[in-house]
């Protein structure tokens, strides 16, 4: 009974995405930096110069991206979130920001931030006003449009407040014409389906169509309990958004808040296994001018990247719940999978899972060779369907690997070993 009802689930979870915004855009998860979890609305510049919402502080996180390795490991999106505007239009109805903040004006910050060799991001809103109650985009989507692309803008982060749920669809789908409009490839983050859920299931065809990724659920805070809502919140719903994810669409789940203050340093590793298994745009809100080696190391790591940026762009699920643990697969190309086995009990020591336990641990026969990536780099080796690996997680941590199947035929190293096993086995088949 449970195994059919897995196998339904997993077939739902694997048919093809549909089509997704044709603008060239987002063929792999977002990777970038956005200031509103970390920075907010802060716009004291008298008092807090060097946190205030300015074009300082984007001209100095694109500086530090370049110099500290960050661009390099491919975060390449410098993104402004609410704030940044006046609290009116020019005389011509176009936005502008605020003259005190950023006195260059955002051209002149895109034009600073592309000699990086990076891009920018804006921010905007679909209704009457944004969140933080600067003028929205509502009755000017052409004219915000043409105005991003006047500035060169790369992003727009397109908020849904003050705006009747019922037009969500219509405003979204309009602005996304708009910036097509205009001819300059801007990618498009909407949070469309975040503001129609309290009332009805969103239509996720639609939305893969309209937009380059989308906010699901409530804003992240900088804290476990905010992480592990949104894990939940995405297993709950990982029939209905899994599918709609893939080269050119992305389910966006916020953003890091790895490298500030309310995480410890197993639950910053769990965020960042599991943002790599959900393809989950990476989108940082810390501050890069002052952030712990430790964290640093593990937003820049390669190994977790790739799985984040795998080319076969499929976003992974939860595939079990045994004891405290949660099984998280993703698949990969080359038929290798990346899996995050989290340990929820939040009291006592490390906690053991026998690997076995894995559902995707099938690919294991006859073979596999297995890496692990967190906590610590481990080359676990080639093993078999039997192996008896325990997999050792902190409490509110995650053990992350990578398993590599090594078929039948394979005519490398390996091939030796296999012989041997296989041997083993015909002796112990009563195993
Ligand atoms: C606009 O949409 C068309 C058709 O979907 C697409 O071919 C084109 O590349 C888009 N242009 C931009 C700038 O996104
Ligand atoms: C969802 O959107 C798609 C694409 O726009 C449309 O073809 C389909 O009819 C919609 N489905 C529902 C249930 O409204
Ligand atoms: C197993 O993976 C490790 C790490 O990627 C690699 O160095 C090793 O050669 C692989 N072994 C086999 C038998 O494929
Ligand atoms: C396979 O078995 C042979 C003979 O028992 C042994 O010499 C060899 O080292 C084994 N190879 C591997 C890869 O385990």
């Amino acid at each position: 009974m449970c195994r059919a009802v897995f196998v339904v689930a997993l077939v739902a979870l694997i048919r093809p995405a549909a089509e997704a915004l044709d603008n060239g855009l987002a063929l792999k998860p977002t990777m970038g930096w956005l200031h509103w979890e970390r920075f907010m609305c802060n716009t004291d510049c008298d008092r807090d110069p060097d946190n205030c919402i300015s074009e300082r502080l984007y001209m100095q996180m694109a500086d530090v991206m370049v110099k500290e390795g960050w661009k390099e490991a491919g975060y390449e999106y410098v993104c402004i979130d609410d704030c940044w505007p006046s609290h009116q239009r020019d005389a011509e109805g176009r936005l502008q920001a605020d003259p005190k903040r950023f006195p260059g004006g955002i051209k002149k910050l895109a034009d600073y931030v592309h000699s990086k060799g990076l891009k920018l991001g804006i921010y905007a809103d679909v209704g009457k006003n944004t969140c933080a109650g600067y003028p929205g985009s509502l009755g000017y989507y052409e004219t915000d449009a043409q105005t991003f692309a006047d500035w060169d803008v790369d992003l727009l982060k397109f908020d849904g407040c003050f705006m009747d749920w019922k037009s969500l669809g219509d405003g979204y789908m309009s602005m996304s014409k708009a910036l097509n409009k205009t001819g300059r490839s801007i990618l498009y983050s909407c949070e469309w389906p975040l503001y129609e859920w309290p009332f009805q299931q969103p239509n996720y065809t639609a939305i893969r169509e309209t937009c380059n990724h989308w906010r699901n659920f409530d804003d992240v805070y900088d804290s476990w309990s905010s992480i592990k809502s949104i894990f939940d919140w995405t297993a709950s719903h990982q029939d209905i958004i899994v599918p709609s994810a893939g080269p050119g669409g992305w389910n966006d789940p916020d953003m890091l808040v790895i490298g500030n203050f309310g995480l410890s340093h197993d639950q910053q590793e769990s965020q960042m296994a599991l943002w790599a298994i959900m393809a989950a745009p990476l989108l940082m809100s810390n501050d890069l001018r002052d952030i712990c080696p430790r964290s640093k190391k593990l937003l820049q790591n390669r190994l977790i990247i790739a799985i984040s940026q795998d080319p076969l762009g499929k976003q992974g699920y939860r595939t079990a719940k045994v004891d405290s643990f949660e099984v998280w697969e993703r698949p990969l190309s080359k038929n290798q999978l990346a899996v995050a086995v989290l340990n929820r009990q939040e009291i006592g020591g490390p906690r053991g899972l026998a690997i076995r336990a894995v559902p995707g641990w099938k690919i294991c026969d006859p073979q596999c060779n297995v890496t692990q990536i967190l906590p610590q780099y481990k080359e676990m080796g080639v093993q078999t369907q039997q192996s008896k690996i325990v997999l050792s997680v902190n409490p509110s941590g995650t053990a992350l690997l990578t398993v590599t199947p090594i078929s039948k035929d394979f005519k490398g190293l390996s091939k030796l070993h296999w012989e041997n096993t296989s041997v083993k086995r015909k002796h112990n088949t009563s195993l």
